[in-house]
């Protein structure tokens, strides 16, 4: 498999039939539950140590809870430099989600200091999905945020080796990893270098890679389409929005009729993509604005499972639409007060220029209901309020289809991302109802701020099944995890893979 979207990757080697103790690397890693060696690839290891582990384990050395990464340096009996045993915690908890966060501790703590080869060790009672997802967390967490520095925090391997795993689902892996992290370069580079017209033109490079079609609205093609929620957000910047729309068609692939252009696709993916949320007039305040370049990483996780979708070749036939704007408070910025009329007809009275991405999701909501797709998933950094019902860790799910809503939490919970579903009572409809239009941008009083965000989005839907993702939270982490250097996350991109794999 080519790694079409991320040239500069390091690459990959497989020895599905090694041992461990004669891979010859900088360092080789090995997962360890809580509880002692057990049977498996860690066994081994220890077996091949001389009982090293276990001795170590018994002296309280190494716990094998989650995340835990110890090094072990000139082990006798393995040709390895290194040894990092990684916690995996509780045997019967064991989930793709584990497997995803400690192989990327593990990944992180070597990437500290360049190494050539760094070998894996997949233990033979994973199932295939936790392989794959370790092999992403591994991918994922040798990446760090470096662009702006002249010194490296994170450097990737040369080469991985996975032993004891499947090529094909190392490949897979691999691949994913290349989605997550093309989102996470993406939120994490300065909103001085991404806002709509570079963001715009980083999707045509990767779908000119991964063989996606294209089509952007500049600033004129908006204005004939009628998108004007986009352009009155846009218009306190000097930087103009673009709508981007991404196609992929893979049905055809597997023996069926292959698509024909106008074929209604099974699946639309929409993506939040304000790159940088000032709060335009209604102005946050500076700490609050601190991190609002994360404000497109709707838009990023789209252009991640787009491009990763299409490099795994998956059958389905998907549409991506993304809303680009910068919300700022140049002269002609949109004021409170004003009436929008949104592409669909819907009159918007505008309350609070900071509640700005349904504003601009309504249009690109619209345009994508027009391509008659299956289902839509909707991604947003949309409401500090989903933050505050879910903390930072958890993704908000709204829906007016319950069973879109299930397959999706089914695939978040398959690669262990956690979502919750917040409720879509008709009374949050009632509050969005203005005076003077037929809708107001804000709910009354701040109260459910998450769930009158979606009941806005949901007017623009148009009945087709719909769930909308609230990533406010879960997107971006101002600081370290043992996983992850701080910063973009790459959330929502492996359930959104998932999901258009429909659990084969
Ligand atoms: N982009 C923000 C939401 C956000 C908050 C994302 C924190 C990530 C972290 C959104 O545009 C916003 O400003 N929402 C307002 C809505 C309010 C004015 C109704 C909010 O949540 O305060
Ligand atoms: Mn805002
Ligand atoms: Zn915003």
């Amino acid at each position: 498999m080519t790694r079409e979207f991320f040239p500069s990757a390091s690459s990959v080697a497989c020895e599905p039939s090694a041992r461990p103790q004669s891979i010859e690397a900088d360092a080789i890693v090995v997962f360890l539950a809580e509880g002692g060696v057990g049977t498996g690839a860690a066994a081994e290891i220890d077996a091949a140590t001389g009982g090293l582990l276990a001795r170590l384990a018994a002296a309280g050395e190494i716990t094998g809870r989650r995340y835990e990464c110890v090094p072990i340096l000139a082990a006798q009996g393995l040709r390895a430099g290194q040894l990092i045993v990684v916690g995996i915690g509780k045997r019967e908890q064991l989930d793709a989600g584990v497997l995803y966060r400690a192989a990327a501790a593990a990944a992180r703590h070597l990437a500290g200091r360049p190494r050539s080869r760094v070998a894996f060790v997949a233990d033979g009672s994973w199932t295939t999905r936790q392989v794959e997802q370790a092999v992403a967390g591994a991918a994922v967490g040798m990446v760090g945020q470096d662009f702006y520095r002249a010194e490296p925090k994170r450097t990737r391997f040369g080469t991985t080796i996975w032993v004891s795993a499947p090529v094909e689902t190392v490949e897979r892996g691999t691949v994913i990893a290349d989605g997550v992290n093309l989102a996470r370069r993406l939120v994490n580079m300065a909103p001085d270098d991404i806002y709509p017209q570079s963001f715009s033109e980083e999707c045509a490079t990767i779908a000119g890679r991964t063989g996606l079609d294209i089509e952007i609205w500049d600033e004129d093609r908006l204005v004939s389409e009628r998108c004007n929620g986009m352009l009155a957000v846009g218009r306190g910047s000097v930087r103009s929005p673009r709508l981007v729309i991404l196609r992929y068609r893979g049905a055809g692939r597997t023996g069926r009729q292959s698509p024909a252009a106008d074929e209604a696709p099974d699946l639309a993916f929409v993506g939040k993509g304000v790159t940088f949320d000032s709060g335009g007039l209604s102005l946050k305040p500076s700490d609050g604005m601190l991190t609002m370049k994360c404000d497109m990483s709707g838009a990023a996780a789209v252009l991640g499972a787009m491009a990763t979708v299409a490099a795994l070749r998956l059958p389905i036939n998907i549409v991506g639409g993304i809303g680009l704007a910068e919300n700022m408070t140049g002269p002609a910025a949109y004021k409170l007060g004003d009436v929008i009329t949104a592409r669909n007809g819907t009159t918007i009275e505008v309350h609070n220029t900071d509640a700005e991405g349904r504003i601009v999701l309504a249009d690109v909501l619209d345009v994508i209901r027009g391509f008659k797709p299956g289902r839509i998933i909707d991604l947003a950094t949309l409401t500090g309020a989903c933050v505050v019902a879910l903390g930072q860790d958890v993704a908000g799910l709204f829906t007016n289809d319950q069973p879109c809503c299930d397959a999706l939490a089914a695939a978040a919970r398959a690669v262990g991302e956690p979502v919750w579903q917040l409720p879509m009572y008709p009374d949050y409809d009632e509050q969005i109802k203005s005076e003077v239009a037929d809708i107001k941008n804000v709910g009354d009083g701040r109260w459910g701020g998450a769930i009158t965000a979606a009941k806005f989005l949901e007017r623009f839907v148009g009945g087709i099944p719909w769930t909308h993702v609230d990533i406010a939270g879960p997107a971006f982490s101002e600081k370290s995890r043992p996983w992850t250097d701080g910063g973009a996350t790459g959330s929502m991109v492996r359930p959104l893979v998932e999901l258009a794999r429909g659990g084969d």
